[in-house]
């Protein structure tokens, strides 16, 4: 991918991850797209799963850097059937949440913004969801 986009991503990231509430703010997106998708954090520790997550899109970003993917494989088995069983079908609505709250919270946010998101971390997306 062009590394302009990549430029983009990164910067647009640091200016939305030093906040808690970036991550609040995702995870009522996220769990507001389905019931069942909210039933799946009923009893998990938001906290952790916060910090876990802040660190997950890092490996997103990193990956569209040229970074390797032995972390997103391991993200892939963690969400397989066998791991979490996550539908492949929500992370449409991971990403959707994601570029909401993105465009809340990066006061630069363009269209031009969210197409870089989108086109950078969708292979690294891919990895995760094709594991299943
Ligand atoms: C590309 C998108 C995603 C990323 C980067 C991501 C990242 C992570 C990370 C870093 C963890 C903690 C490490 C681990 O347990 O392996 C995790 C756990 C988890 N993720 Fe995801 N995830 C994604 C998509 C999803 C989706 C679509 C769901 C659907 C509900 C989901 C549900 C969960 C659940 C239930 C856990 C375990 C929580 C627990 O029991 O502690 N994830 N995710």
């Amino acid at each position: 991918m062009a590394s302009r986009d990549s430029d983009l991503v990164f910067q647009s990231y640091g200016r939305c991850c030093n906040k808690d509430q970036f991550f609040i703010d995702f995870y009522e997106q996220f769990m507001s797209s389905s019931p069942s998708i909210k039933a799946r954090f009923d009893s998990v520790d938001m906290k952790q799963q916060r910090h876990l997550l802040r660190n997950g899109i890092m490996q997103l970003v990193l990956h569209s850097r040229g970074m390797s993917d032995s972390k997103l494989r391991d993200l892939a088995k963690s969400h397989s059937r066998t791991g979490y069983d996550i539908n492949p079908a929500w992370y449409d609505y991971w990403l959707d949440a994601l570029m909401a709250t993105v465009k809340r919270h990066d006061p630069q946010y363009s269209d031009d913004t969210q197409r870089a998101w989108r086109s950078a971390i969708m292979p690294g997306i891919n990895i995760i969801r094709g594991g299943y």
